[in-house]
């Protein structure tokens, strides 16, 4: 039954499935396979998959420059040889055991953004430090009762990670149940945008680039320049879509079949829903369904996203749509596609709350002050939270496990940023629009330029220490970024 479901869901030609198989426990790596579609032999438009077997998946992740990016060999930065990195597939239940290897040149490690594990040890750690040319072993246990849905895995040195992921790290990371609904095809499509210099290395950011966040001039699915999905007439297809871009916030549309959503950072939503357009800030994660009636030629694309300072980055004059991926439906229909009714329902703690906080994104500035600064390169301000630079030594906000709080995250800046935190989560329940309360849990929420956000924390199932940032890279790395202690009573 899970083979079948297996060679159904990834599309892989049976020999792959047999090859896994045959590895026994743990994974096989296998370099180079094809997807094989409608007869027809095609270069691979999604990330090799790993899965686990019998609870765990033991594997090793090489962090090293020298992948395919584009259709071109660059020294740009991938896991295991290609960026993005290979796709893991787990299940509730199971243990990761991921032996990180760096083999760059700045220190690494490695976030499992928006798994609900423990922050502690050698699991989602973000204060490890990995050095060139040593390794580090996590061991990330994954509950029995974990949400199933779409995550991601990526750097989170502080002060190299916006290098690293604009440099090409990350990778999806999904946890599987026997709940999903059907489809006859499990797609995933891992944004992220960087530039090359002509001689294939990745462009360096400058100052102006780390104030406002660093846009690269490539966006790419998958790691390719605007690839084309095809579908079969009569045919649901699932897209696990991830902003893997280090700062750019994704607008998406789909023309013809348009977006319907079913999952928000991993978590169903109460019930599937169309929507127009996509917002997906960096980190943010969508599932949607594609239902695939009648033939044609679809666009996925890429509207720009302005807040007042952005605009003026780009000449004072607005972006052009960018086309990322091409849909390209055919055949004939046998039936007409079945698209399924209800969603798993999805956890979302609740209870009485305990306390309320206020933490304030901002920047602080030196003496060229104001949007001028801005304008000069900004070389003499800083992103800081709570008027602080990051300090990994130092607790931010210390909470009593089992709390469940809400914070009111102000931006005080004229610049979104997305907000994340890690390991717990939390429900947006109110904005100044009044209208943003989803009901569904989520980990990363863009706060609008000058806007505010409020959330609910629920800080139940794990103690220990990690972080709260602005998941624009850049600011991160430039101290957007605080901690939180989860300290057990007593
Ligand atoms: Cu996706 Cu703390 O990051
Ligand atoms: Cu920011």
């Amino acid at each position: 039954m899970r083979e079948a479901e297996e060679l159904q869901v990834s599309g892989e030609p049976l020999s792959r499935r047999r090859l896994l198989v045959l590895g026994g426990a743990g994974a096989v790596w296998v370099a180079g396979a094809r997807r094989i579609g409608h007869g027809s032999t095609m270069p691979r438009s999604e990330p090799a998959v790993l899965s686990s077997s019998n609870g765990r998946l033991h594997t090793e992740l090489v962090a090293a420059p020298g992948v395919q990016l584009a259709g071109r060999a660059t020294r740009a930065l991938g896991y295991n040889g290609t960026s993005p990195g290979p796709t893991l597939r787990v299940r509730p239940g199971d243990e990761l055991q991921l032996r990180l290897t760096n083999h760059l040149d700045a220190p690494t490690n490695l976030h499992t953004h928006g798994l609900r594990v423990s922050p502690e040890g050698n699991s989602d750690n973000p204060f490890v430090k990995v050095d060139p040319g040593s390794s580090f072993d996590y061991r990330i246990r994954i509950p029995a009762d974990h949400p199933a849905g779409t995550f991601w895995y990526h750097p989170h040195h502080h002060t190299t990670t916006a290098d690293q992921i604009f440099g090409g790290l990350a990778g999806a990371l999904l946890v599987e149940a026997a709940h999903d609904p059907r489809v006859d095809h499990d797609r995933v499509l891992v944004i992220t945008d960087t530039t090359l210099n002509d001689d294939g290395t990745v462009a360096e950011a400058g100052g102006m680039d780390r104030m406002m966040g660093r846009r690269g001039r490539l966006v790419l699915v998958n790691g390719l320049t605007r690839p084309t999905l095809t579908a079969a007439v009569g045919t649901v297809e699932r897209w696990r879509i991830v902003n893997a871009c280090a700062s750019r916030i994704l607008p998406l549309r789909l023309t013809g079949p348009g977006l319907m959503q079913i999952a928000l950072d991993g978590m169903y939503l109460p019930q599937p829903r169309l929507v127009a357009s996509l917002l997906l800030a960096p980190g943010n994660r969508a599932d949607v369904l594609i239902s695939a009636e009648s033939p044609g030629q679809f666009e996925l694309s890429a509207d720009p996203y302005h807040d007042m300072d952005r605009k003026d980055t780009d000449s004072g004059k607005a972006d052009p749509p960018i086309s990322l991926a091409a849909l390209t439906v055919n055949g004939t229909a046998l039936r007409k596609p079945r698209l399924p009714a209800t969603l798993p329902a999805t956890f979302d703690p609740t209870g009485p709350v305990t306390g309320t906080r206020k933490v304030t994104l901002a920047m602080s500035m030196g003496d060229a002050g104001g949007l001028a600064g801005l304008g000069l390169g900004g070389m003499d301000m800083q992103w800081t939270i709570d008027g602080r630079q990051f300090d990994p030594a130092r607790d931010d906000q210390t909470v009593r496990a089992g709390a469940i709080e809400e914070w009111t995250v102000v931006n005080d800046s004229p610049m979104a940023h997305p907000f994340h935190l890690h390991v717990w989560g939390f429900t947006v329940v109110a904005d100044e629009s009044g209208n943003l309360a989803s009901g569904t849990p989520q980990d990363v929420v863009l706060v609008p330029a000058h806007g505010w956000v409020r959330i609910r924390v629920a800080f139940t199932r794990f103690s220990g220490r990690s972080v709260y940032h602005c998941h624009v890279a850049d600011h991160s790395d430039d101290g957007m970024m605080a901690t939180v202690k989860v300290a057990a009573r007593g």
